[in-house]
């Protein structure tokens, strides 16, 4: 089958979050699995810095919100997924994805209509055309309506990361999309008399998925579903939740050139030195025999963020050590600083992205917290567990189908599952705390976490079975 991903992000070198690790592993494992598999982002600068896509000759005219402009294609080749970068510099040629200094640039309208466009001018072009569309998350939503109003024989997968953020504009901005009119009804793009992408994107896919099976349940529920549940709820039988995997070659302890020294299982000294290196990088005091807890996230309500901060105080008291590295809300980013001025030895807070720094929390401390009211899967949870950072996380999402709870009995599981409040976060701490004293079974957990498969194993035939799904239908591929 052939297949052509959609979207904003591509790791490492266009990343915001767990989106780009998705679409830098996903793709690449259904082509392992025998399938055609292209890419189509925008050319955003690190991408065109990365030296990944040559520029072609091949032009493409899309028709687009400021008239039709052009769009020059580079091309690349990653483990067997062919790349499209789409070149327009106005639009792509900069510093952010989405925005700068955690706000959106106010064009995102006509840059998405631009991509999701240029991508629909795009698939009539690959050889050979590709039978199924997946696109991801709102940016690129208006993908299947294109799709629709062009009569293209090609079927869309709509893949959702993140309900959260849908992309709503008023509704006079329609006339500049280009579409029929009878696509701004409640099948399609409209929502309350506004337009949003991503609700129109799920009315419209011929199948939905989202990243995690008990999310895809979470979203169906007025509680959790933005807004979206009801949308949601008339296509629950083309509603599939599967879940993430990470990538185990990228993600890998043993082998991980950012790391003061590499370990496994069986072998882990190096992540006893590991632990002291990040404790001397973010200048703290050695944590004399208590824990380290570490973070790396966007920092947003969403990810319980203030749910740390507010337990920082009781964690210091009882010795615990904090390292947290994330960027967003400027008023989350200003209370990390001042937490971390006023406990300089104990908590480490590091605003920005990092990569490598990133990889050297999951590798030295010793427990991962992520309070998060909601998430959809997470990686950075898995990413924890392969290097032997036992989580401690919010009893939501994927975060529950990926971390099973410790059993002291069995002796099976890989972390803490909590609820995402402040006495949540605290007993989860106070559990972490009580484990630490129990050398043996941290033990256990640890290796519990590191040798399980994280990969895409199993998410490529529950892909396979949604395409599938839609090619059984009459009148298609
Ligand atoms: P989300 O996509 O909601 O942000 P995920 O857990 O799926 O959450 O993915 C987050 C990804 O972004 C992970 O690869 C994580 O390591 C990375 N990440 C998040 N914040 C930072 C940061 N400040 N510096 C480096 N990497 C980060
Ligand atoms: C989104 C979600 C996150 C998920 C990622 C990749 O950013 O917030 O939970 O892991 O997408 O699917």
């Amino acid at each position: 089958m052939n297949i052509l991903f959609v979207a904003t992000e591509l790791a490492p070198h266009a990343k915001v979050g767990g989106l780009a690790d998705v679409m830098a592993a996903l793709p690449q494992a259904l082509a392992k699995a025998g399938h055609g598999v292209s890419l189509v982002v925008p050319l955003h600068r690190g991408l065109r810095r990365s030296g990944e896509f040559r520029r072609t000759e091949r032009e493409i005219e899309v028709p687009g919100v400021e008239g039709v402009k052009s769009a020059r294609v580079w091309e690349g080749e990653r483990g067997g997924v062919a790349l499209f970068g789409l070149e327009r510099d106005e639009f792509f040629d900069r510093e952010g994805v989405y925005g700068e200094g955690g706000v959106d640039y106010p064009d995102s309208l006509v840059r998405f209509q631009f991509l999701a466009r240029g991508a629909v001018e795009l698939a009539r072009y690959v050889e050979p055309t590709p039978d199924v569309i997946q696109v991801n998350d709102w940016h690129v939503g208006l993908v299947p309506a294109y799709v629709k109003a062009l009569g293209l024989p090609i079927r869309t997968v709509c893949t959702v990361h993140n309900l959260g953020y849908q992309g709503e504009f008023s509704h006079t901005d329609f006339e500049k999309l280009g579409l029929p009119e009878g696509v701004f009804r409640p099948e399609g793009l409209e929502f309350y008399g506004k337009m949003n992408f991503l609700k129109g994107a799920i009315a419209m896919a011929d199948a939905v998925t989202t990243v995690s099976p008990s999310y895809a349940q979470e979203i169906q529920d007025q509680e959790r579903g933005h807004g979206l549940h009801e949308v949601l709820r008339a296509r629950a039988k083309q509603l599939t939740g599967i879940l993430n995997g990470i990538d185990m070659v990228e993600w890998n302890p043993a082998k991980d050139g950012a790391l003061k020294n590499n370990f496994k299982v069986g072998s882990m000294a190096g992540r006893v030195e590991c632990r002291a290196a990040l404790e001397k990088e973010m200048g703290l005091e050695p944590a004399n025999g208590k824990p380290i807890f570490g973070m790396v996230t966007r920092m947003t309500r969403d990810k319980g963020v203030d749910l740390a901060w507010g337990e920082v105080e009781r964690l210091l008291r009882r010795g615990g050590r904090l390292v947290v590295l994330g960027a967003g809300d400027p008023v989350l980013e200003e209370e990390g600083r001042r937490l971390a001025q006023l406990y300089p030895k104990q908590v480490a807070v590091r605003l920005g992205y990092d990569e490598g720094l990133a990889r050297r929390i999951f590798a030295g401390a010793d427990f991962f917290l992520m309070p998060s009211r909601s998430e959809p899967c997470g990686l950075t949870q898995m990413y924890s567990m392969r290097y032997g950072c036992i989580p401690v996380v919010a009893d939501v999402g994927g975060l529950r189908d990926t971390v099973q709870e410790w059993d002291k009995k069995t002796e099976k599981g890989t972390g803490f599952r909590v609820l995402p409040t402040a006495e949540g976060v605290a007993a989860g701490v106070d559990r972490a705390l009580a484990i630490w004293d129990e050398p043996a079974m941290m033990n256990e957990i640890r290796r519990n976490g590191m040798s399980k498969d994280w990969g895409w194993g199993s998410a490529v035939p529950a892909y396979e079975k949604v395409y599938q799904s839609l090619a059984s239908k009459p009148g298609r591929f």
